[in-house]
């Protein structure tokens, strides 16, 4: 039960020990502050609600549940987001990744430059197929690909590039362009966090040849599990939707198994909850940059925990919040003990280069910044729920911790 005085608000949970050692007289005493005693801080919630539920029911109420007319309005509403010409469902970002690095038919012996600082997903597409993935290093500042690393790695096996608009932050894909077209190569993004991010006058999802995204609840926008893949490339596009439907495509007026494929298509229970979601999406993102910049102030000057840079013309729709734990060794401590006080925070992503799977995977240079985000990158909790005071008992807490190491 959450008490909310002009005064004071005082978070209960009955069952808190800490909380009963409380007495009424020191809480009242506890004017215009705030007690988070026994509230869960969590890191994300999704704005989901009544009319999600209603729209499922309608489609469940239909009978038909397979992808279908929900699926379509959900594609059509999000390319008018992205601003691109296509917009297919797929069951995941992983799944939409899949069918992208597919439709260029990379397989063995073909090279795709990929940022070692991401999830290992949007490497493992290409090795899935036989496929080799050059980690390269990324930006300390945006946490994104640095094209000089891109450079480095380019060889005659080179086939493409696969950059990452990481935690919301749009990608700047002039300097990737440029090499992209020197070398004849293709870009497919990995947008899994970034729908609704523009940079300058170009939004995420119709920059690059591919683009794919998540639905998964930490996005900004769910379907409990989801993708899409944007394009302006109707070749493209129709490889793509050939693919997550069995290889099958329309040819004189019969569906026909065209080539090899599978079933990656949205059910239409999930498409519905994606069609409502996509009305709420300037609403969400505009709380979650609100959220932002509480942190942004409320961190500055901070002696041990940084703020995330953001460059001109970066609209960032904060899908994560990952700014740097200045005080070295101490980022992994910071998450247990800020869990064991009810706030949940997370590490930032992973160095794929270290992970036991990626051992023998060939890199350029050491790595150094994707190792140190890797170590020191920590995510502040985005709920839609938290107030001011708790974005300020978060960083107090985490302060106070940190101060204490
Ligand atoms: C950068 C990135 N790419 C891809 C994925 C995979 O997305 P999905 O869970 O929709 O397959 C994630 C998941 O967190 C991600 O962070």
């Amino acid at each position: 039960m959450l008490l909310d005085t002009s005064d004071y608000s005082v978070c209960m949970n009955s069952n808190c020990k800490r909380l009963k050692s409380f007495s009424a007289m020191t809480v009242k005493t506890l004017q215009r502050t705030v007690v988070c005693v026994g509230k869960k801080i969590k890191l994300i919630e999704p704005m989901v609600g009544d009319e999600e539920l209603s729209l499922v029911k309608e489609v469940l109420e239909s009978g038909y549940m397979t992808e279908g007319p929900k699926a379509r309005e959900f594609e059509s509403g999000f390319a008018e987001l992205v601003g691109a010409k296509h917009a297919i469902t797929t069951t995941s970002c992983s799944t939409a990744l899949q069918i992208s690095v597919d439709a260029y038919g990379i397989g063995p012996g073909d090279e795709v430059i990929i940022p070692d600082f991401t999830y290992p997903v949007t490497a493992d597409v290409v090795r899935l197929r036989g496929g080799s993935a050059i980690l390269v290093d990324v930006s300390e500042t945006t946490y994104n690909i640095d094209p000089e690393e891109v450079r480095k790695a380019l060889t005659d096996k080179t086939k493409g590039i696969m950059p990452v608009s990481l935690f919301g932050h749009p990608l700047d894909m002039g300097p990737l362009r440029e090499i992209a077209e020197e070398n004849g190569l293709f870009i497919v993004e990995d947008a899994a966090c970034s729908a609704g991010a523009r940079y300058r006058d170009e939004r995420t999802g119709s920059m690059a040849d591919m683009t794919c995204f998540s639905f998964h609840p930490r996005k900004v926008i769910t379907t409990g599990e989801g993708g899409m893949v944007t394009t302006d490339n109707d070749e493209l596009a129709e490889k793509a939707r050939e693919m997550k439907k069995f290889g099958m495509k329309v040819v004189d007026g019969k569906w026909q198994f065209m080539t090899v494929g599978t079933n990656y298509k949205l059910s239409d229970v999930l498409a519905a909850i994606g069609v409502v979601q996509l009305k709420k999406i300037d609403a969400i993102i505009g709380r979650r940059r609100e959220l932002a910049s509480i942190y942004d102030e409320l961190l500055e000057g901070n002696e041990f925990i940084g703020r995330p840079e953001t460059g001109n013309g970066v609209f960032h729709i904060y899908q994560t919040y990952a700014t740097l734990v200045t005080k070295e060794n101490s980022r992994d401590r910071l998450i247990k003990d800020m869990g064991e006080r009810g706030i949940e925070t997370q590490i930032g992503t992973y160095s794929l280069h270290v992970q036991p799977s990626f051992s023998n995977v060939r890199r350029i240079g050491d790595l150094e910044r994707s190792t140190r985000l890797f170590e020191n990158l920590f995510a502040l909790p985005m709920a839609n729920s938290m107030t001011p005071e708790d974005q300020e008992f978060v960083v107090k807490e985490a302060t106070d911790l940190l101060k204490s190491y």
